[in-house]
């Protein structure tokens, strides 16, 4: 294996979703983003990379509602269009953000975070061990029911796809704000699932750590 293809980690041992810290609220308004911030897309994407060191500052809310609406909000109102595209505007995708006060799930209709439940899943969400540490991990949930019309041999596809178009808005969001962050595939889903109390039909596919990276 190549330098550049291995991934440096240490496995962290499977324990139960930690204890929640901080008040979790039921709902939490997300500010509004700026539409005029961040660097040309170009110097992001020079920017653009994997990164699994973490300071543990958290995120502030600001941070967490820009990061989101790139992510997959709402970009056009008047259709209700979003950041990333899905095959026949399904939006089957949830993303899921567990933070160190509770399990979220966004809703980008509404720009809210909604409480799923209260406990710290942050180190259910991967093997490696910077995943419980970092103050953010988002988790792409495939939402069956939303692609019953679908083919069935393009359900799994189709979904990938809208996953990592998300995914890599966050990957860029971060490019540009100076954020580290890192997609991950390595999960356990049965488990995850269990932390996120996801649905039956509700399948988590990849998770990505967000943070401000550590100093050198
Ligand atoms: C679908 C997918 C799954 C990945 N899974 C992991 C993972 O579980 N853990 C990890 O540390 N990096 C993971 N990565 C990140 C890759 O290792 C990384 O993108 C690759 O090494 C290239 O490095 P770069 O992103 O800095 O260019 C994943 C990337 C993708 C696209």
């Amino acid at each position: 294996m190549t330098e550049l293809q291995r991934i440096d980690y240490e496995p962290a041992p499977l324990l139960p979703p930690a204890p929640a810290s901080g008040e979790a609220l039921d709902f939490i308004v997300l500010p509004r983003p700026r539409h005029d911030a961040g660097v040309p897309l170009l110097t992001a994407l020079t920017r653009r990379r994997s990164t699994r060191t973490y300071a543990d500052t958290p995120m502030t809310l600001d941070t967490i509602g820009e990061l989101l609406w790139a992510a997959n909000g709402i970009n056009r109102p008047e259709t209700g269009g979003h950041t990333a595209p899905s095959a026949h505007g399904f939006h089957e995708i949830d993303i899921y953000a567990a933070l160190p006060h509770g399990v979220y799930r966004y809703d980008p209709a509404l720009h809210h975070l909604v409480l799923k439940h209260v406990a710290d899943a942050r180190n259910m969400t991967g093997y490696q061990d910077f995943v419980a540490k970092a103050p953010l991990d988002l988790v792409y949930v495939l939402r069956g029911s939303q692609v019953l019309d679908t083919p069935k041999q393009q359900r799994e596809l189709f979904a990938a796809v809208a996953a990592g178009a998300i995914c890599q808005n966050v990957s860029l969001y971060c490019a540009s704000e100076g954020l580290a962050t890192v997609v991950r595939g390595w999960i356990n889903q049965r488990r995850l699932a269990d932390a996120l109390r996801l649905n039956e039909d509700e399948v988590p596919l990849l998770a990505q750590t967000v943070g401000r990276p550590a100093a050198p």
